[in-house]
């Protein structure tokens, strides 16, 4: 008899079954279905629901009911709808009668928003921990690269000289709002939802603030309505992992673009590189294209989530049920993928050479243009100015750099024969020494604000205890 079976008088079609049933995948929230359990008998046993001996029974079969899953010896029935049915199943077994008080006051509404919450603050610390990992991975890559001279790019066009250090950090402060985003989607779903009930809270004499805390949750939801329904926790927690997903794309572009034979700048190592069947001489950056790829699937299971929360009435509506295969999902797909981009980085090797070769004298048309500021032409004017010596060395396919001084001076009487030192790579780049810029001395000053960083965001089981 199913656990709802006493209004009716004929069993569920076997097609609805299939429809309906969440177990397939709610099961791996067992772990927190056991716990939120255990300290719900405990806290029905003080507002003198069941008495101590009944509590000391529940909580003796939950544990065993644990032990049964941990060893994999737990066996589903075929008339198990979802996690929390089945764990009610096997505790009634296993101690008789009593184990139907355990839902009193209690609904599958209210236990399934904890038990959720409970396992997306575990999915939550598991990503940071591994964004962590990545973060630490492009600091150690970035430190010998502080004077490895590349050009750098917008709209993929040569912009600016830049160094390797500068470029690999720049995805490390991605990370870190990344990160910023967990902790602070952590704080609110912090919020224990347990003693709700179905909707309209509980008759009984709950202390739900006591609950809430010894499930190490913060607090206890306000509203019973809102708690039952209030899937925002999931929400943010799909976004801020598609968000991280669309970082880590990003990092791909760049790491398959630079290791694409015509940049040459970076090499992945063997480890993390894949051949091809018909094409000996191929390396290909598969992991970093699944980076790319799999973001797509991310961000569709937010879209996917959102599209499903959007118009449901109020409270629990068994759309909600569709919450948890994007997140699992979600979280699985990230989980695989991090510790691969988080290898790539780490074994990636940097060619200064290839990076200094593909310098060209165009990337310092801004610098050029600047000599003529720091001589007092307004910027506006120095633009165009640089812009006709462009277009000459173009026309002449001769390097900005070797334009003579007579054609420059035609174009202002400001060049005079301190320009030569402009056409310097090393010298560009170290001007650019102001907070944020790409020169050595403010990039290893950038290193030790992502050191200070990372040691104000240890993940908790790395933290000295
Ligand atoms: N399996 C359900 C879910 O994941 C549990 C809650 C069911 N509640 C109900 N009233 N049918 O949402």
């Amino acid at each position: 008899m199913a656990l709802w079976g006493g209004r009716f008088s004929e069993p569920t079609d076997d097609d609805l079954r299939r429809l309906n049933d969440s177990l397939p995948f709610d099961k791996r929230m067992f772990e927190q279905d056991i716990a939120g359990s255990i300290a719900y008998a405990r806290a029905i046993e003080a507002a003198g629901v069941v008495t101590g001996e009944e509590a000391d029974a529940l909580v003796q079969g939950l544990y065993a009911i644990r032990g049964e899953f941990d060893a994999g010896q737990f066996v589903f029935d075929r008339r198990d709808e979802d996690i929390h049915t089945a764990v009610e199943r096997r505790l009634t077994e296993l101690i008789g009668a009593v184990g139907g008080k355990l839902h009193t006051g209690r609904s599958r509404n209210d236990q399934v928003a904890t038990d959720f919450r409970l396992w997306v603050i575990d999915a939550a610390e598991k990503i940071d921990g591994q964004i962590h990992e990545l973060q630490v991975s492009l600091v150690r890559q970035a430190e010998p690269h502080l004077t490895s001279v590349m050009p750098g790019y917008t709209h993929l066009q040569p912009a600016q000289p830049i160094t390797a250090a500068h470029w690999l950090m720049s995805f490390f402060w991605m990370l870190a709002r990344d990160r910023d985003r967990l902790a602070d989607l952590l704080r609110r779903a912090s919020v224990s939802p347990l003693g709700a009930g179905a909707l309209a809270g509980t008759p009984f004499d709950v202390d739900r603030e006591a609950l809430a805390r010894a499930l190490g949750f913060n607090s206890a939801s306000p509203n019973s309505l809102d708690a039952v329904s209030d899937r925002d926790f999931a929400a943010e927690f799909i976004f801020t992992l598609a968000l991280a997903g669309v970082h880590l794309s990003r990092l791909a572009e760049d790491v398959i673009l630079y290791s694409n034979p015509l940049f040459g700048f970076i090499t992945l190592d063997d480890r993390y590189s894949t051949g091809s069947s018909i094409m000996p001489q191929k390396r290909n950056a598969d992991p970093m294209e699944l980076a790319r790829g799999k973001t797509g699937r991310l961000v569709g299971n937010l879209a996917g989530l959102m599209t499903t929360l959007k118009g449901l009435p109020s409270t629990y509506n068994k759309d909600m049920q569709e919450d948890k295969e994007a997140v699992f999902d979600s979280f699985d797909t990230l989980a695989v993928l991090l510790p691969v981009v988080c290898g790539v980085v780490r074994t990636l090797h940097l060619n200064r050479d290839r990076m200094r070769a593909a310098l060209g004298d165009e990337l310092l048309a801004t610098d050029l243009a600047e000599y003529l500021v720091r001589k007092g032409m307004p910027f506006r004017q120095a633009h165009h100015v640089v812009g006709r010596a462009v277009r000459i060395a173009g026309d002449e396919a001769i390097p900005l750099s070797r334009l003579p001084l007579a054609v420059l001076r035609e174009l202002s009487d400001l060049f005079e024969e301190d320009v030569k030192a402009v056409f310097d790579f090393d010298q560009s780049i170290a001007r650019r020494r102001a907070l944020g810029g790409t020169a050595p001395e403010a990039v290893a000053e950038q290193i030790n604000a992502a050191k200070a960083w990372l040691l104000a965001h240890q993940p908790p089981d790395e933290s000295p205890s």
